[in-house]
């Protein structure tokens, strides 16, 4: 007999959480058939470990275990498609989500909805869970965001907490982008029709045991995220990806000029070293995130790292080249200087995606 419902629990150092996991589901779905799938990205703690020694006494506990790979949203889509249930629910493995709110879940769906969210933002919920008042900010210009450039109907599309018919899973599931942490919005826009959705409100738990996984990198996968969905695809996410990179060494080049000018040095010194520091810092973030699939790493890293210097030296006099022109040709600085960048950011894109990190 297969399963009600799959819960898709994707965890990350959470060795701790996976117990008393289980013991919460069990609790929470008396009545229902239900299973329970870890998904672990290779967690040092042995997480994987923790949800395997329990699968061995209850059938109801699977755990994947996926190597060489990181990312929340991905690990999410690996679980859900690992599911022959009717329903398959997301729930964090770190116990900030109440999973007492899933039998109100089901019900919704059996009630005819497509999509049963765990929202924060209706009346009923709340987030006084998030570490900091930082975090509370940032969850709701996030939201706001989201909301805004998608037209997303939803009040909480940053929930991590959701239920859904798995055949809707299925269909959605090749047009996801699969990045960062917002499967939730990024299944929502990935819909072609509106969803039908129930909103039930929770109370957004502190976290018990663990760490937050949320850091820099994955703001930055929920800006392309966003930007992908808005572009509808038309771009590859790989460009935009590098591109938001390049957005941030401009910030960086900036940061450090004035920082050694402040302290003396001359401009055009504080401006070489401005822009060494961005571009090694460009090209970390670039192997962690634009090209994590074929990450290199080692030795190869040395080799990379000065082929993509020499790449977007080259590109930086391309920029120059090209704006000047137009500069000269009587186009506004504004115009001349955008066309340069651009001409930059496609050159280094196309160059160190083959010579760099050769892209297949
Ligand atoms: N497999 C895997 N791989 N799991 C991950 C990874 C990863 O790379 N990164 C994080 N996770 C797991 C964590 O172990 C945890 O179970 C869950 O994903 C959420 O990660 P947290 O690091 O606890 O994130 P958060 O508390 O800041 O934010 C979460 O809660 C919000 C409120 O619902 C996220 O789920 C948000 O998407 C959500 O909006
Ligand atoms: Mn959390």
């Amino acid at each position: 007999m297969s399963s009600t419902l799959t819960v898709v629990v994707p965890c990350y150092n959470e060795r701790a959480n996976i117990a008393p996991m289980v013991a919460a589901l069990q609790a929470a779905l008396v009545g229902v058939a239900w299973e329970v799938v870890f998904v672990d990205d290779n967690s040092p703690d042995g997480t994987a470990d923790a949800a395997r020694a329990i699968a061995r006494q209850d059938t109801r506990v699977r755990c994947i275990r996926r190597v060489g790979r990181r990312g929340l949203s991905s690990a999410v889509i690996e679980g859900a498609l690992s599911s022959s249930a009717d329903y398959v629910a997301v729930i964090d493995g770190d116990m900030q989500h109440d999973e007492t709110r899933l039998p109100l879940m089901l019900n919704a769906l059996q009630g005819g909805a497509q999509l049963a969210i765990g929202s924060r933002h209706v009346a009923g919920g709340d987030n006084a869970g998030l570490a900091s008042p930082f975090r509370a900010r940032l969850s709701d210009v996030g939201i706001g965001l989201a909301k805004k450039l998608t037209g997303a109907e939803v009040n909480d599309p940053m929930s991590g907490f959701f239920m859904l018919r798995r055949d809707l899973f299925e269909a959605l599931a090749a047009r996801l982008n699969g990045q960062g942490f917002k499967i939730l919005l990024d299944l929502v826009l990935a819909s072609p029709a509106p969803l039908r959705i129930v909103e039930i409100p929770y109370k957004f738990r502190p976290r018990a045991a663990g760490e937050s996984k949320l850091d820099a990198l994955v703001m930055l996968q929920f800006a392309g995220l966003l930007i992908d969905k808005i572009l509808r695809g038309a771009v590859p996410l790989r460009f935009i990806s590098f591109a938001l990179v390049g957005a941030f060494g401009v910030v960086i080049n900036i940061a450090v000029l004035e920082a050694a000018r402040s302290v003396g040095v001359s401009f055009g010194v504080a401006q070489t070293i401005g822009t060494f520091v961005a571009m090694i810092a460009n090209f970390e973030l670039n192997n962690q995130l634009t090209y994590r699939t074929q990450r290199l790493k080692g030795k190869k890293i040395w080799r990379g790292l000065l082929l993509f210097m020499l790449v977007c030296s080259l590109g930086a006099v391309a920029n120059i080249g090209i704006a000047n022109a137009l500069y000269a040709q009587n186009a506004s600085s504004v115009l001349a200087g955008a066309a340069g960048a651009a001409v930059g950011v496609v050159w280094n894109y196309a160059v160190s995606a083959t010579l760099v990190w050769r892209a297949r």
